[in-house]
């Protein structure tokens, strides 16, 4: 039975900045017990809404608690500076999502926290030596934003822990349905909820699970920032929680499929999709994750033009051009790794050298999305 006042399914969603308090001793021991747990009294914090999503999002991640934000990138402002003060420096992985970098060499390099960028696929033992003194926090990704590179995550952060340094990844790719980063000694899970939490585009969320100590400190950091999550955004993000376990299986069965269908072509020259077994890092994949998500790139030959690209995008129906993804529906979008690196060069090797398409495989009928490819591809030739 639903725990709801009147037995809806769906919590009621609370509006509120002020809470208030019925008696002196309610004000003080409310307020107290809320301050404990790094809340407040005070709408800011968030309320019952609030709460109870970030409860469900905590036992997703087997965390003791987890703070719900306003967008993806909030969520990976707010770890990477809950822990740093000036002269501290950070590590993180090369192949992280842009803004994230953006926002360490951008923001935290103006307050005087240095940020060295390592390779994702660092062996464990050579990730120690880049640990220095002030070295606060391991940032991680995996898979890589764009070239879906999986880490050895696990590895990595058993090192920063014997260092006494945090770790955190963003874990938007699988969600915690598919990896639980802290079942597997990772101290922060950052997921962007904006994709498949929500799952229908319609709402931006961000979402960091953590316990003990290192949650309070997140849960401060979020308040003192001012960041606030919306009760009704949250109510939708609830809502897609739902369906969550239903799309993703969706994802992962159409994503394999679409990414098998794409690597058998001539015209493409590698499909990075951790799921399929000539990724490199396949195996680490297969001991790590349950399942893939609908996310992944191809590399169209090397001496592919840009105006080929231009009339393979163009011509398609079911794919939208965005740069979003979770949703259901599918999206592709060309994109340019190379200008995102600074620890590590790519493309790897000349075969890899062509033009990056990235793939979101929504929840339509693959028959119809293989239909329609085939008509980009048709257009990409007679544009050669
Ligand atoms: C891996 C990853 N992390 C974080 C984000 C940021 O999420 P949001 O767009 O909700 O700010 C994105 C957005 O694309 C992402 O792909």
């Amino acid at each position: 039975m639903p725990d709801t006042p009147l037995g809806t399914i769906n919590p009621p969603v609370y509006r509120a900045s002020t809470l208030t308090f019925d008696s002196f001793q309610s004000l003080s021991t409310i307020s107290g017990e809320l301050r404990a747990q790094g809340k407040s009294g005070y709408g800011r914090a968030g309320n019952d809404s609030i709460w109870a999503f970030e409860d469900m999002l905590a036992e997703l991640d087997h965390a003791e608690g987890a703070v719900a934000l306003e967008s993806g990138l909030a969520a990976v402002t707010i770890t990477l500076s809950a822990f740093v003060a000036a002269g501290d420096h950070l590590l993180v992985s090369d192949s992280v999502y842009d803004p994230t970098r953006q926002f360490c060499d951008g923001v935290l390099a103006r307050f005087g926290v240095e940020t060295s960028y390592f390779d994702p696929l660092i062996d464990p033992e050579q990730l120690r030596t880049l640990i220095r003194p002030n070295t606060k926090l391991l940032y991680m990704e995996s898979p890589g934003s764009l070239t879906f590179d999986v880490q050895d995550s696990p590895a990595l952060a058993a090192v920063a822990r014997e260092a006494g340094v945090i770790s955190a990844i963003d874990n938007t790719w699988a969600s915690p349905l598919n990896f639980k980063p802290l079942d597997h000694g990772i101290d922060i899970a950052v997921q962007a909820g904006t994709k498949y939490i929500v799952g229908h585009s319609d709402a931006m969320m961000g979402v960091i699970a953590a316990s003990g100590e290192t949650l309070l400190k997140l849960r401060k950091q979020m308040y003192l920032t001012g960041h606030r999550y919306a009760p009704d955004e949250a109510a939708l993000a609830l809502r897609g929680l739902r369906t969550m376990a239903v799309r993703l299986r969706h994802h992962h069965q159409a994503g394999l499929d679409m990414a098998r269908w794409f690597e058998a072509r001539p015209d493409v020259a590698a499909v990075l999709h951790p799921g399929l077994e000539s990724h490199p890092q396949h195996a680490t994949y297969k001991a790590l994750f349950k399942g893939s998500s609908g996310l992944f790139s191809i590399l169209l030959q090397p001496g592919t033009t840009p105006e080929q690209v231009a009339a393979f995008v163009d011509c398609l129906e079911y794919f939208s051009m965005g740069y979003s993804w979770g949703g259901y529906e599918s999206l592709v979008v060309p994109q340019y790794p190379a200008r995102c690196r600074t620890a590590t060069s790519w493309p790897p090797s000349e075969a890899w050298s062509g033009p990056m398409l990235r793939f979101h495989i929504g929840l339509e009928d693959t028959q119809d999305l293989k239909a329609d490819l085939e008509g980009g591809f048709a257009a990409l030739a007679a544009a050669g």
